[in-house]
């Protein structure tokens, strides 16, 4: 069984760099590994993510349905045969990303989704979660605010609200999460995954 890795974090904390610098580190190593993003990654899941990037009116349930379908096919599709292939799979967001964003951001009844993600993800549960947080200031300083993109233009209190709750899920589990402050040097972010990567892989 592989070691099930997930990134977490708002837009503007470097998920994507980081993800790479561990894929490139992982490849250097001959660690076999596999990378999938959430909403997408799969055919449905492609369907999807341009449905959530057009200008479509959607309730917040519709919105929380929405990323449900799209994980349920890279479950079904992606993650569960990876899980049997490969050392590591990363995922770039999960289920914690509907907990944060619908549960916590547009204040959907958490103990609702949590039902949903009982049937939906079952055992599919990651080893280690990397939350990369970052504050307000510096996500508007490094990306500004795109007003197309239906999560980004949401405003400060929606961003507060996404990372207090990413925080106290983090809190909650912090064997499985680690809290890394996105303002920190990126090499030596990437120091501290690869090693806890590692530490993991041989425990
Ligand atoms: P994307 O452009 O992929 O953003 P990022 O590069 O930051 O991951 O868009 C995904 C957006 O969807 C992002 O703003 C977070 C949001 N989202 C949810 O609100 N709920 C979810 O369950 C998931 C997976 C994403």
């Amino acid at each position: 069984m592989s070691l099930f890795i997930v990134f977490e974090g708002l837009d503007g904390s470097g998920k994507s760099t980081q993800q790479q610098l561990l894929n490139d580190k992982l490849q250097i190593d001959k660690i076999s590994s596999i990378s999938f993003r959430e909403p997408g990654s799969t055919v449905i899941g492609e369907k999807i993510v341009k449905i959530l990037q057009s200008d479509q009116k959607l309730s917040p349930l519709s919105e929380l349905l929405l990323f449900y379908v799209s994980r349920s096919a890279i479950i079904e599709e992606k993650i569960k045969p990876a899980l049997e292939n490969y050392d590591v799979v990363i995922c770039d967001r999960y289920f914690y990303s509907s907990i944060a964003y619908q549960g916590y951001g547009r204040e959907m009844n958490i103990d609702f989704i949590n039902q949903i993600n009982d049937e939906v993800v079952k055992n599919i549960i990651p080893d280690l979660i990397f939350y990369m947080d970052i504050n307000w200031e510096e996500k508007i300083k490094r990306k500004g605010i795109n007003v197309n993109d239906r999560f980004e233009k949401e405003d400060r209190v929606f961003h507060d609200k996404v990372r207090s709750g990413y925080i106290s899920m983090a809190k909650k589990d912090s064997d499985k999460w680690k809290i890394i402050d996105a303002e920190e040097d990126v090499e030596n972010i990437s120091s501290f995954i690869y090693e806890t990567v590692k530490y993991n892989l041989n425990t």
